[in-house]
C-alpha cells in the first residue's frame, strides 16, 4: 500500500522506522547476529529436554530422599510391598527390592504421562514413522499380530502389514514343512538335516536365543529330532571351521539371513559357504539353488538373485519396517527355528510375543510389566546413577538371553541425543551384561554384592523343562537352583552387617570389615511357569518393550544405529592399504599413526 502523502513528516517517519525496524521477536539475534543466533538456538534447544520438566525435576527431588533411604528399611513396609508386583498370563514379576516406594512409582507414571508414552507406543503400533532419522515405521508387533488383526495397520498409506507378514509366514510353512517332510532335496537327492544359519547382530542373537531355550523344550526335542542347527555370525574363518567341520555338504541347508544382503562379514561368509558347497559338489548354478536360502529386506531381492539364490522359492522376504535387532520374529528367525523345530512350535512362540503386545498396549501403565521395568530403568540409570544392568536367568535354556538383550538394548538407547538433535544432559543407555545363574555366581557376583552396585533382573522358572531328583537328595535339582533364584535378591538387598558378621562367631575385628556387606542393591524378580516356546515370546517382547519405553522417555530415538557405521567404513580403508601392502610388499601409511604402525607389524608377523 502507498504511503499517504497526508501524514505528518514526524508521524511518516516514525512508521518508515517501524517498517524498517527488525522484528522485535525473539528471531531477531538470529537473522542478524550468528553468534548469539548460536546461543539462543542451544537455550532453546536445551529447554525442550525432559530433564527441565517439573516431573523431571521431583523425581531428582525425590531421589535424594531414596538415596538416604536403605532397602532393609523400604522393605519393612509391608504395604510397599505387597503393592510392588504385577502379573500378566502367567508372568510374574516382584519389584519390592527396586530402591522405589509407592510414590517413586507414581512420580515415574506422571513422567510417563509428560513424555506422552502411551501415545509414543500407540504410534508405534499403528505403523507412524517413529523411526524419523532413516523414515521408517517400527512395527516387529505386526510381526507377531494374528490374522485377527489383517487390516489393522496400513503402511505407506496402502500396504497392509500384516496381510504382509501371514503372506510370509505361510510361506515359510509350506517351505520348511517341504524340507522336514523330505519332498524338498538337496542337489544329490539327500535329506536336508543339517541347517546353517549365517548372519550377525540382529540377524543372529535373536533367534540362538530362541533356538537355545526350545533345543531342550520337551516338544522341540522332539521336533527336532533328526536335524542340527547352527550359527555362522563371525567372520573369523575359524567360527567357518567349527560350523561346518563335520557337516556333510550334501544334507545342509544355508540360510543366509541378513536384511540388507550388505553386511561385510555375512556375505563374506556367505561367500564361504558358497564355495564349500561348490568343492564338494561343483559349481552347477542348481548347487546354490537348492542348498542356498536368503531371508533379507524386499530392498536387498536383486542382490540376493546376483548371488544365485533361487528368488521365486528359495527368498523370505522382511521389511524396512522391521529393525535388525527387533527381527526375530521375522523371516530372520522363522526360516531356521521352524526349520529346526517345525512350524507349530514357532506359531507358539508368536502366540507368547503377541500376549505380551497385547498387555503393553492395552493394560494400566500400573499393571503393565514392560512399562514398569522400563520406568525402573530410567529411574536406576538417570535418577539412582547407576550405570550397568545384569540380566540373571535361573535357566541354562536362557543362557543367549543377556547376549541378546546386550544387542538389542544397547544398540537402541546407546545415544546421546535427543529427538531434535539436542545432546542429553541425563544418564541414558545402561551396560547390559549377565549369566545364566548360577554360572554367574561363581564369575561376577563377587561385584554385585561388594563391589559397585549394579540393578540385578532375576528371571526364574516354576517348573523346568527337566528335573531330577538325586538319590539321597530330598529337593530336586530344580528347586536346588531356584533357592539361589530367592536368596541372591535378599541377600543383596539386606546385606549383612558388621554386628551380624561378630553374631556370626567372626572374632578377628581385622576381618570383620571384609564380610560385611553394605547391601542396599536394587533387583527385580521376574517368575515363569515354565520356559516353553510361548513363554519364550513372552520374554523376548517384554525386553523390546522395555527398551523401547526407555527410549521413549529419553526422548532418543531408539531404532536407528549410525554408531556402527564408523568403523565398518575406517574398516574398507584398511581392508584397502592391507591390499596395497601385501602386493606391494612396502609398508602402508593408513593416516593414522598407532594404526599405521599396528598394521605395519601385522604385515610384516603374518604371511597371508
Ligand atoms: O550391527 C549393526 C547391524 O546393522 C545390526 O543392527 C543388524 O542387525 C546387523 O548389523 C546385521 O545387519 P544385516 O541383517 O543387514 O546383515
Amino acid at each position: 500500500e502507498e504511503e499517504s502523502p497526508t501524514l505528518p513528516v514526524t508521524q511518516q517517519q516514525q512508521q518508515q522506522q517501524q517498517q524498517q525496524a527488525p522484528p522485535t521477536t525473539p528471531e531477531t539475534p538470529r537473522a542478524t547476529n550468528p553468534v548469539l543466533n548460536f546461543f539462543a538456538n542451544i537455550i532453546q534447544r536445551k529447554a525442550t529436554l525432559v530433564s527441565r520438566t517439573a516431573e523431571w525435576k521431583r523425581l531428582q527431588k525425590h531421589a535424594e530422599y531414596i538415596q538416604t533411604t536403605h532397602l532393609r528399611q523400604l522393605m519393612q513396609d509391608a504395604v510397599r510391598s505387597e503393592a510392588l508386583y504385577a502379573t500378566h498370563d502367567g508372568v510374574y514379576l516382584d519389584y519390592s527390592r527396586q530402591r522405589v516406594t509407592v510414590e517413586t512409582m507414581k512420580l515415574l507414571g506422571d513422567l510417563a504421562k509428560r513424555q506422552d508414552l502411551r501415545g509414543k507406543i500407540e504410534a508405534m503400533f499403528r505403523g507412524d514413522k517413529i523411526n524419523f532419522t532413516e523414515d521408517r515405521a517400527v512395527l516387529h508387533t505386526a510381526l507377531r499380530a494374528s490374522r485377527s488383526k489383517i487390516g489393522t495397520v496400513l503402511v505407506d498409506e496402502d500396504v497392509d502389514a500384516i496381510q504382509e507378514v501371514h503372506d510370509v509366514l505361510d510361506q515359510i510353512k509350506v517351505f520348511t514343512n517341504g524340507v522336514r517332510s523330505g519332498q524338498l532335496r538337496g542337489y544329490t537327492g539327500k535329506r536336508l538335516r543339517n541347517i546353517v544359519s549365517v548372519g550377525i547382530g540382529g540377524s543372529y542373537l535373536g533367534p540362538e536365543f530362541v533356538h537355545e531355550c526350545l533345543k531342550t523344550e520337551p516338544e522341540g526335542i522332539t521336533a527336532a529330532l533328526g536335524y542340527n542347527l547352527r550359527f555362522l555370525s563371525n567372520v573369523d574363518p575359524v567360527d567357518v571351521e567349527r560350523t561346518c567341520a563335520d557337516l556333510d555338504p550334501e544334507e545342509t541347508l544355508i540360510v543366509i539371513v541378513s536384511k540388507t544382503f550388505t553386511t561385510a562379514e555375512t556375505m563374506l561368509n556367505a561367500k564361504t559357504m558358497r564355495q564349500w558347497l561348490w568343492d564338494f559338489m561343483g559349481n552347477d548354478p542348481e548347487v546354490v539353488e537348492k542348498h542356498m536360502v536368503a531371508c533379507a529386506s524386499i530392498s536387498a531381492i536383486e542382490k540376493v538373485k546376483d548371488f544365485g539364490i533361487d528368488t521365486e522359492n528359495y527368498f523370505f522376504r522382511f521389511w524396512d519396517w522391521v529393525g535388525g535387532r527387533y527381527s526375530v520374529c521375522s523371516a530372520a528367525g522363522a526360516v531356521p527355528i521352524s526349520l529346526l523345530y517345525g512350524f507349530e512350535l514357532f506359531e507358539k512362540f508368536l502366540r507368547g510375543a503377541e500376549s505380551m503386545d497385547d498387555h503393553f498396549r492395552n493394560d494400566p501403565i500400573e499393571k503393565n510389566i514392560p512399562i514398569i521395568m522400563g520406568l525402573l530403568g530410567v529411574w536406576n540409570m538417570s535418577f539412582l546413577n547407576y550405570k550397568s544392568r545384569t540380566t540373571l536367568p535361573y535357566a541354562e535354556a536362557l543362557l543367549k538371553l543377556p547376549a541378546h538383550i546386550q544387542q538389542l538394548d544397547m544398540e537402541s538407547n546407546g545415544k546421546t541425543v535427543t529427538k531434535n538433535g539436542t545432546p542429553v544432559d541425563y544418564a541414558v543407555g545402561e551396560i547390559d551384561f549377565g549369566e545364566a545363574g548360577t554360572n554367574g555366581q561363581h564369575s561376577f557376583y563377587q561385584l554385585l554384592h561388594m563391589g559397585q552396585t549394579v540393578p540385578c533382573d532375576f528371571i526364574g522358572f516354576c517348573e523346568s523343562q527337566h528335573d531330577y531328583c538325586v538319590d539321597g537328595e530330598s529337593l530336586s535339582s530344580h528347586d536346588e537352583l531356584m533357592a539361589n533364584f530367592f536368596a541372591q535378591p535378599d541377600a543383596l538387598a539386606t546385606g549383612k552387617t558388621a554386628d551380624e558378621v561378630r553374631e556370626d562367631g567372626e572374632l578377628n575385628e581385622d576381618v570383620v570389615a571384609h564380610r560385611v556387606f553394605e547391601g542396599n542393591r536394587p533387583s527385580l524378580s521376574l517368575l515363569f511357569p515354565k520356559l516353553t516356546a510361548y513363554a519364550c515370546g513372552q520374554i523376548l517382547a517384554l525386553y523390546e518393550h522395555r527398551t523401547t519405553v526407555q527410549g521413549f522417555l529419553w526422548d532418543i530415538n531408539s531404532f536407528d544405529q549410525f554408531g556402527v557405521e564408523l568403523g565398518k567404513k575406517l574398516a574398507l580403508n584398511v581392508k584397502e592399504q592391507m591390499l596395497e601392502g601385501r602386493s606391494t610388499g612396502k609398508r602402508v601409511d593408513t593416516g593414522d599413526h598407532a594404526t599405521t604402525r599396528l598394521l605395519n607389524y601385522y604385515l610384516e608377523s603374518s604371511n597371508n
